[in-house]
């Protein structure tokens, strides 16, 4: 999509952008069938997806975490929104989070190269996103679409009904009783940079149409039984066995569940790295009401936290 540039990067253009483009994208006809089974009870949990128009050429990747104003054209977005329009998804996204703005630049930041997020190069362990929110305020579905990936960094990703069928059923139980707490990610900036822990959770969970589910970034997760460490210590173990290993090449694609599945990436050794992402949901109804934003898709998440 060719659009006027460049001091268009507000949210505003975003959503410009979201409203002005259809699911016709003759890329994605391959994977019409698959991307629909991805929201039915007991579907695919994630879908890769390959050769899918970005913008060519592309700026250097940012370092600021923000959309580079040289990136004159919008066909990487594009590709995004198209992607999340043929399922009939709503991209969504958080004030407190890159901006709000509905595309996310993920590319390492200088001086955060340690940090346990999207802009840290250290490896990143299997998580969830956004667990600390309810359920109805978290991203349903993450997209992540490869610009630029020089060393061919991995990104994991492990659905965890794969995972849960390596466990004993001892350790099954464990995971599915409330005696854990989560924490939030480095990645959000609330109330003045505090971190939050929950209230004592289940980590796994079975939704109403049976399929199993998990929130929580594991390497955040505490929990004071030791049965219980010991369970989520083997589930830890399990991961990186069973996950599927997805390079994001240039207009390689990758769309999954945030419930169903754990992601993770390695270190990034050194090359250029620029990736981006969006959420999205089913429906924003919950998170509408919570805040009483019923114009924009993007989000305060110190409202949706105290709702
Ligand atoms: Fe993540």
């Amino acid at each position: 999509m060719y659009l006027p540039n460049s001091h268009h990067t507000t949210p505003d253009y975003y959503q410009h952008l979201l409203n002005i483009t259809d699911s016709k994208n003759p890329a994605l006809e391959p994977y019409q069938f698959s991307l629909k089974s991805l929201t039915q009870p007991g579907g695919a949990s994630f879908l890769v997806m390959r050769n899918l128009p970005i913008d060519r050429p592309l700026p250097e990747p940012p370092q600021d975490g923000k959309r580079p104003t040289s990136k004159n054209t919008w066909i990487s977005e594009a590709t995004l929104f198209s992607i999340q329009r043929t399922i009939g998804l709503q991209p969504l996204s958080y004030i407190q989070e890159k901006g709000g703005v509905l595309v996310h630049e993920v590319a390492p930041v200088p001086g955060l190269d340690k940090s346990l997020s999207n802009s840290g190069i250290v490896a990143l362990g299997f998580h969830t996103d956004d667990s600390i929110l309810k359920p109805e305020f978290r991203p349903e579905f993450l997209t992540l679409l490869g610009l630029i990936n020089e060393h061919h960094t991995p990104t994991f990703i492990a659905p965890i009904d794969w995972a849960f069928a390596e466990l004993s059923s001892r350790h099954q139980q464990e995971l599915m009783k409330p005696q854990y707490r989560v924490e939030s990610p480095d990645s959000f900036k609330i109330f003045g940079g505090k971190v939050l822990r929950s209230e004592l959770r289940s980590l796994v969970t079975r939704n109403p149409s049976g399929d199993l589910e998990i929130a929580g970034n594991l390497y955040a997760v505490t929990t004071r039984e030791p049965q219980a460490q010991v369970a989520l210590d083997s589930l830890r173990t399990v991961l990186p066995e069973i996950a599927e290993s997805v390079i994001l090449e240039p207009g390689c694609a990758v769309i999954f569940s945030n419930s169903r599945v754990l992601h993770g990436r390695a270190a990034i050794t050194g090359g250029k790295r620029w990736l981006q992402r969006c959420f999205s949901r089913k429906n924003l109804d919950a998170l509408r009401k919570a805040t009483g934003n019923y114009k924009t898709h993007s989000f305060d998440i110190q409202q949706l936290i105290l709702a």
